[in-house]
């Protein structure tokens, strides 16, 4: 057979099966069962031999083109192919940004946070500094500086946990008062937020860990009237312009005089109400004059500065901020309670 027509034949068939090929891996078989080692076209070059030398070049010739056409063919359908999948990828492996997706899980803020963040405000804002001291403390902190000696009856009132005669969990935040005033001259301003621990059973209203926060003024000429005026300011900014104070003879041995601390009913606003018995006042905070005893045994001279100080439990005025009745919400991380302080 003529070689011409040969090629002829080999074009028109590639050209046929080319419109059958469906992709990239159909295309290359194709290559190779033309163009490839043991291809229809190479196997044309192969029989060169049997044409007469004179014509042999004009053959290869022929050969030759016709490998670049068959090339040039195979090479743009391999790129329309290469297109449409690059096209079919990039559908397939879109992202829509815009689809609605579940929303990751936020916390909330404990409402102890909210509130002690009010309170910290309240007083810095009038000039206090914030004070932390150690939950693991000294007797003599918790206890001795405060005006309240080994064996003495006043010890009763708190049941502290001992680790050893002298070191204990601190059952009040108090004792930062005093290392306050044994590391820093007068005048003093100071609130002390933390921890504090009694062996106390868990209830309602009992827990063996709490928080406090301790309020300390030292400065000459500080008297009973500038304690109220600060409290009276705290208890308005927290619970209302129309919350007054109200003070009631108590004892600390820290203190004297010592006054337990009434707010207007935040439930009722002093109407009288189940939360304050119908009474109309919320006992909330335990304060009073700085006892000279405090203030010698802590190096402050008592005949030229007098303070006061004050002790506020965090759980309380959280519970009567929210109206929360039972302590152990505020321990307990139960996503349904914590949920509504978003
Ligand atoms: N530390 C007292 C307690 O835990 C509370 C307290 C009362 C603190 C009067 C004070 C204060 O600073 O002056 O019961």
């Amino acid at each position: 057979m003529d070689i011409r027509e040969n090629l002829n034949q080999i074009g028109e068939e590639m050209r046929q099966e080319l419109e059958g090929v469906d992709g990239l891996q159909a295309l290359d078989a194709l290559r190779v069962k033309v163009l490839g080692k043991k291809g229809s076209l190479t196997a044309l070059l192969r029989g060169m031999g049997q044409v007469s030398p004179e014509e042999r070049p004009r053959m290869g010739q022929l050969i030759n083109e016709a490998r670049e056409r068959f090339t040039a063919l195979l090479d743009e359908k391999q790129r329309e192919f290469a297109e449409k999948e690059k096209e079919w990828r990039l559908q397939k492996e879109a992202i829509d940004v815009t689809e609605p997706r579940d929303l990751p899980l936020i916390g909330a803020e404990h409402p102890m946070n909210l509130v002690l963040k009010e309170v910290l405000d309240c007083f810095t804002s009038m000039g206090f500094s914030v004070v932390e001291g150690p939950e693991i403390e000294l007797d003599l902190y918790n206890f001795e500086l405060l005006n309240v000696p080994k064996n003495h009856p006043a010890r009763d009132a708190q049941d502290t946990f001992y680790i050893d005669d002298n070191v204990v969990l601190r059952s009040q935040t108090s004792p930062v008062q005093a290392r306050t005033m044994l590391t820093q001259k007068p005048p003093i301003r100071i609130v002390c937020p933390g921890r504090v621990f009694r062996a106390d059973e868990m209830d309602a209203t009992h827990s063996p860990v709490f928080h406090q926060i301790e309020g300390l003024v030292i400065d000459r000429d500080v008297t009973m009237a500038d304690l109220k005026g600060t409290l009276d300011a705290f208890a308005k900014r927290l619970y209302g312009s129309d919350i007054d104070v109200r003070f009631r003879p108590s004892f600390f041995p820290f203190t004297e005089p010592s006054a337990e601390v009434d707010l207007t009913c935040v439930n009722c606003h002093g109407k009288g109400c189940r939360v304050c018995k119908g009474t109309g006042w919320i006992e909330v905070l335990g304060s009073g004059m700085v006892n000279p005893k405090v203030l010698e045994m802590c190096g402050i001279d008592s005949s030229v500065y007098s303070g006061f100080a004050f002790g506020i439990g965090l759980e309380r005025i959280t519970m009567l901020r929210y109206g929360i009745k039972d302590l152990r919400l505020l321990y307990e991380g139960d996503l349904r309670f914590l949920k509504q302080f978003r």
